[in-house]
């Protein structure tokens, strides 16, 4: 027998979203075109004025180690972003530069938690933040959230009983994959009063927060107030505004006495993000704000025409999406599980789709489609489902 592996290790499930895109590419290679509205990656080409930073960081040969924290020049472009964003006061020594926000939200929970521990997950919620928990020893429980008229709803109640004396903090995500929502500055509040109360950490992942439609605004859960400021963390990235997702550069924002720590984590696992997308990101903040705002519109313009061609099939009730790049369509309860109407939807229709269950319980009735992708794939993918269903 060879030794044991981890118990916290061998927790953890495999992506569904993988999963699916394995299967498809078996199916291409038999001569299916596949439509993917399964991935949730920009398909827009990174700006030129970061791939132009890249570039010259490399012909500089910028490429040594950086502070584990991150380049101060890049801490202090990310601090006044926040500031002129989203009205959150950060200082750039709060500011921690990591891989991704797969690197910041591994470090702050790693930061936080012990086993034991429980932390509170509000669902539908993006899987690999249990599995974070999860590798922590700890563990990760839903407060699954109620969907009114197909959209879902921040109901304090239900977070409220998911807490116990061993409960250390709140995971939310704003703006909300798989909803499409944006969370208003009321349920942020009911959410902020429950975490005062009980004293817990709020983890907050807003990674989609420049991805906000029409008259909707990003509010960070960190601006409510100083009892807020204290104790929120947040992760973020700039891989779904500015097109960036393989160039894996996140980061934490962690009160004054966290940050530290959270850099000494970042040392300890990865020693920094790399040098040159540092570089490349800094020019992101300076100079990419605009491609920012371009792909922004593009993307309002796609969820609008997802939901109105989903609102054209039969029993199918789709919100127009408020952010990100994602829309969470409610199915009808006689078509059976999620998971069994994607893998139609893909074996008999080529489209890859994301079913609800891998999101939380009350979200089995219901498909995630992302539009990250072209208006021509669009309109093709919505004909190919509006054939295919109901799926019997
Ligand atoms: C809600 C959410 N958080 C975090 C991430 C991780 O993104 P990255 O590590 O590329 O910043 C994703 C990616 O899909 C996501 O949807």
């Amino acid at each position: 027998m060879p030794p044991k592996i981890s118990r916290f290790a061998q927790s953890i499930p495999g992506s569904t979203v993988v999963a699916m895109r394995r299967q498809a590419d078996l199916l291409q290679s038999e001569g299916v075109e596949i439509i993917d509205f399964g991935i949730g990656e920009p398909d827009f080409t990174v700006p030129d004025v970061v791939a132009e930073a890249a570039i010259q960081a490399v012909r500089e040969g910028r490429s040594d180690y950086t502070d584990p924290a991150g380049l101060t020049e890049l801490r202090v472009a990310i601090a006044n972003f926040e500031e002129q964003q989203h009205a959150t006061h950060v200082l750039p020594d709060q500011v921690v530069v990591t891989n991704g926000s797969y690197g910041a939200l591994t470090a702050i929970m790693r930061g936080i938690l012990e086993p034991g521990d429980e932390a509170v997950v509000i669902v539908p919620g993006w899987g690999p933040c249990r599995q974070m928990i999860r590798l922590c020893g700890a563990v990760p429980v839903e407060a699954a959230m109620p969907a009114v008229d197909g959209r879902f709803v921040i109901d304090a109640e239900v977070i409220s009983a998911a807490v116990t004396d061993r409960t250390k903090a709140i995971f939310l995500n704003t703006p909300w994959n798989p909803t499409g929502r944006v969370l208003t500055r009321k349920e942020l509040s009911t959410i902020a009063a429950i975490a005062v109360r009980e004293d817990l950490w709020v983890v907050a992942d807003e990674v989609y927060s420049e991805l906000v439609f029409g008259e909707m605004r990003h509010v960070s859960i960190a601006s409510l107030g100083p009892e807020m400021a204290e104790r929120t963390i947040i992760a973020s990235s700039l891989s779904k505004s500015f097109a960036m997702t393989g160039w894996r550069l996140g980061y934490c924002i962690a009160p004054p006495d966290l940050s530290p720590v959270l850099s000494k984590i970042n040392h300890t696992t990865t020693r920094c993000a790399a040098s040159i997308v540092q570089y490349a990101a800094l020019a992101a903040f300076e100079k990419a704000l605009p491609d920012v705002e371009l792909m922004r519109a593009e993307y309002a313009a796609r969820g609008r025409a997802v939901a109105r061609g989903l609102n054209q099939i039969e029993g199918v009730c789709c919100p127009i999406p408020e952010g990100t790049f994602y829309a969470l369509t409610q199915i009808p309860g006689e078509w059976g599980p999620s998971a069994a109407v994607a893998e139609t939807l893909l074996t008999r229709a080529g489209v890859i789709v994301t079913p609800g269950s891998y999101y939380g319980p009350t979200c089995e009735h219901f498909l995630r489609l992302s539009f990250a992708t072209s208006m021509a794939v669009i309109e093709e993918g919505i004909e190919r489902l509006r054939k295919a269903l109901p799926p019997t």
